[in-house]
């Protein structure tokens, strides 16, 4: 596991957008693991912004999700489709067509996640997995339980996790309680992964998932197993790594 600290959230989001470009322009039908949320927001500035500047293209490129809440129609603006469409698609040329969202919606939740599995194995699996990571430890939507869920599934959010993406709805009652996920199997098995993390209040599960045991109650531990997974964080979320003597680069080294 690569360690890479950098200042603040902006240098973050640069350089883990330099990395995905890097991963788009070297491989043709490059496929993406993608997430949401807070973290990889500027990254997707960046993306939006390179493109528009003519420095990227993302045609070609497909596009996996790794997470949907369940029961929020694709419309709604909480949903992961449409921070998706909203962040990537809209502003870029990223086929709408290749972005492959796990179906909240879907009657049959075990037939949708098995769906999007196959997708997966037919697109050739993920090349780059991005990824943020939960108060609790979780990545996807992988809460903390007894074993490491191998593929997609539906899964009970943890009271932290409701608590903490209460700031996306009107309140904690709104947030959906249950959602489908990639499963740790399936986010193992990407080429590469690129976690990025930022601010004080992730300096803690950080430090534990980074140099803890690796156990499945902290989910985020299991990426120290992963033959190319690459960490930026920024100083703040950094902090407790840094005062346990781990090696961490700088961002000019890499
Ligand atoms: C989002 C996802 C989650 C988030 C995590 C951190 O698709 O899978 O694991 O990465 O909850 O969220 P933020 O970045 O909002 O702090």
């Amino acid at each position: 596991m690569r360690l890479v600290e950098v200042e603040d959230y902006r240098e973050m989001s640069r350089l883990a957008a330099d990395m995905v470009e890097r991963e788009v322009i070297c491989r043709e039908n490059t496929v993406l693991g993608l997430a949401t949320g807070s973290s990889p927001l500027g990254i997707y500035r960046c993306l939006a912004e390179d493109f528009q500047k003519g420095r990227i293209s993302f045609r070609g490129v497909k596009g996996f999700n790794l997470d949907e809440y369940v029961g929020l129609e694709r419309g709604d603006e909480q949903s992961f489709y449409a921070y998706l469409k909203k962040n990537l698609v809209d502003p870029t040329d990223f086929c709408e067509t290749n972005l492959h969202v796990l179906d909240g919606m879907a009657e049959n939740l075990v037939e949708a996640c098995e769906k999007y599995e196959k997708e997966l194995a037919l697109a050739g699996g993920i090349d780059l997995q991005l990824l943020g990571i939960g108060g609790d430890g979780h990545i996807g939507f992988n809460e903390p339980c007894g074993y490491f869920p191998r593929v997609a599934h539906e899964t009970r959010l943890d009271e932290k996790t409701v608590q903490d993406n209460a700031r996306f709805f009107v309140s904690a009652e709104a947030v959906p309680k249950s959602a489908v996920t990639m499963g740790i199997g399936t986010i193992m098995r990407a080429r590469k992964i690129l976690l990025v993390v930022s601010g004080a209040s992730k300096a803690g599960i950080l430090c534990r998932a980074v140099t803890g045991r690796v156990e499945p109650c902290v989910p985020a531990s299991i990426l120290q197993f992963h033959m190319d997974c690459t960490v930026i964080g920024d100083r703040e979320a950094m902090m407790e790594l840094r005062g346990k003597g781990v090696k961490i680069e700088n961002a000019e080294k890499i």
